[in-house]
């Protein structure tokens, strides 16, 4: 196993209250990662309590993780780990009460020889947030602790608002991680080392230059069993107010003074600030057919499954440029693409037929899969007698480097940095507050849903949205298949 660097994790040992524990994201996501971040090393010792609604024990605990673990783990699961794991997970149904949970953490406090600190992950919808803030200020499990809260935070700018307020009196700021996966993603870092670590492309990075941005997140994803959630939530709050937002306000931000958690919150809560307000006619509500027949949705359901929508900076750099969201479930590709489209020159010298500008402008494309690409399109002369021209592209994949296997999976990045009090990639109160503000108006005005087929590209109304512009995706042209030579 590869040596881990010193510095990257916590100093103490941690109890991990997890709290929706037997939920689709612990399993998914939160159980093997944290199994990875157990038995790689990185953290000095971990016991983990599971908590949630159903009525298990300990036992049944286990044997959900290891199956678990046995679908979702990207690495081989060792017995040897796998036993140290087990052992270090128990479990207390909600239930119980806030004096079974106390005394389950102060248990496992105990099995650490000097001193350790508490990590509570609440991997809960918004409507179940305050009442397991509740339980872990009545279990008086305050002290030494940090709470990662995932998002949606809040449903819109008065329950934010008043989750942040009631969450401030039983923890103090400092404690509060409100987590977003998309900031934990390598590729999503990678932007900003684009962006600031390299001369070339900052002095075009602005409306100059660039003539639209396209945050493209198509998901073929169902909604498997988290039909409560989704019915609630909806693509918007799910996805944009969140994820999309993020990525958007990494890609738009001005330089930070440092790469720290202040002056990064700073330079992202300006791009929010700048935001023009979400105006209902820049949206395409859609919802896949056969949404509604399916079980835990209501037969007259307007939750959307998809949304695309243009959103405006009014800013120096940005005023004037489109940035052009979507995502949805059941489309017909999964991507996470941000792709950057050049102004066009004026390209009078060439010969009439020569191809120029017919497969539209130069792009610059970050594909945002653990596994991260960047390519570079541009025109260049077919070789042989004339002038045509054909849309060339220069790229990049991780893969190249032979380093994927130190990719950590954007959770596990996430909760080491919250153990070690680092917040560089978490949202603050303030961003989040700023985002539900210019979301008020789509929220309150939703335009109707149209109906898309699955496996499509969404309602077809995202034609007339982005016109005289055109969607990125389907690439024209696949990415070059790092394996195969030549390719
Ligand atoms: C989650 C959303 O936050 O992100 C899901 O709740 C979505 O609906 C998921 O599928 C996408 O994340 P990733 O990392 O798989 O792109």
């Amino acid at each position: 196993m590869a040596k881990i660097p010193s510095g990257v994790g916590p100093h103490f040992p941690q109890v991990v209250v997890l709290v929706g524990a037997t939920g689709d994201l612990a399993r998914r996501k939160l159980l093997p990662g944290l199994f990875h971040l157990a038995s790689a090393g990185f953290i000095p010792g971990c016991r983990i309590i599971g908590v949630s609604l159903d009525d298990l024990d300990t036992g049944s605990f286990r044997t959900f993780a290891r199956k678990a673990l046995d679908e979702f783990s990207t690495r081989k699961v060792l017995d040897a780990d796998w036993n140290a794991f087990a052992d270090a997970l128990e479990f207390v149904p909600l239930a119980a009460g806030a004096a079974a949970l106390k005394a389950a953490v102060e248990n496992a406090e105990k099995s650490f020889t000097g001193e350790s600190r508490r990590l509570h992950y609440l991997s809960v919808p918004p409507s179940a947030a305050l009442s397991a803030v509740q339980l872990l200020g009545e279990a008086d499990l305050v002290e030494r602790s940090r709470i990662i809260m995932e998002k949606p935070f809040g449903t819109d700018l008065a329950s934010a608002v008043s989750l942040n307020a009631r969450l401030h009196a039983v923890f103090n700021e400092d404690q509060i991680f409100r987590i977003d996966h998309f900031l934990g993603k390598e590729p999503a870092q990678n932007i900003l080392a684009f962006r600031f670590a390299n001369g070339l492309f900052e002095p075009i990075w602005n409306r100059n230059f660039i003539d639209h941005v396209q945050i493209d997140v198509p998901e073929t994803l169902a909604l498997g069993k988290r039909a409560g959630f989704y019915e609630a939530t909806g693509a918007y709050r799910d996805m944009v107010v969140t994820h999309l937002f993020q990525i958007l306000a990494f890609m738009a931000m001005e330089p930070p003074t440092a790469l720290e958690p202040a002056p990064i919150s700073e330079e992202k809560n300006k791009v929010f600030r700048s935001m023009l307000p979400i105006a209902p006619s820049d949206v395409v509500r859609g919802q896949y057919t056969g949404y509604r027949a399916e079980e835990g949705i209501d037969p007259e359901s307007d939750t959307e499954t998809f949304i695309a929508l243009k959103c405006s900076i009014d800013n120096w750099r940005w005023a004037g440029v489109p940035f052009l969201l979507r995502t949805g479930k059941r489309l017909a590709e999964g991507q996470r693409i941000i792709s950057i489209a050049f102004r066009e020159p004026p390209k009078s010298m060439f010969p009439a037929g020569s191809g120029v500008g017919a497969q539209g402008p130069d792009h610059l494309t970050f594909d945002l899969a653990d596994a991260s690409k960047m390519s570079l399109s541009f025109y260049g002369k077919r070789p042989g007698p004339g002038m045509r021209l054909d849309k060339l592209s220069l790229q990049f994949a991780m893969h190249d480097t032979g380093l994927i296997g130190d990719v950590l999976e954007a959770y596990e990045r996430l909760i080491l940095d919250a153990m070690r009090g680092d917040r560089t990639l978490f949202t603050t109160a303030e961003g989040i507050e700023r985002l539900w503000e210019v979301s008020t108006p789509l929220l309150e005005g939703p335009p109707p849903v149209r109906l898309y087929a699955p496996g499509s590209w969404g309602p077809n109304a995202i034609h007339q949205l982005v016109a005289p512009r055109a969607w990125r995706l389907p690439f024209e042209r696949v990415w070059r298949d790092p394996n195969r030579l030549g390719a």
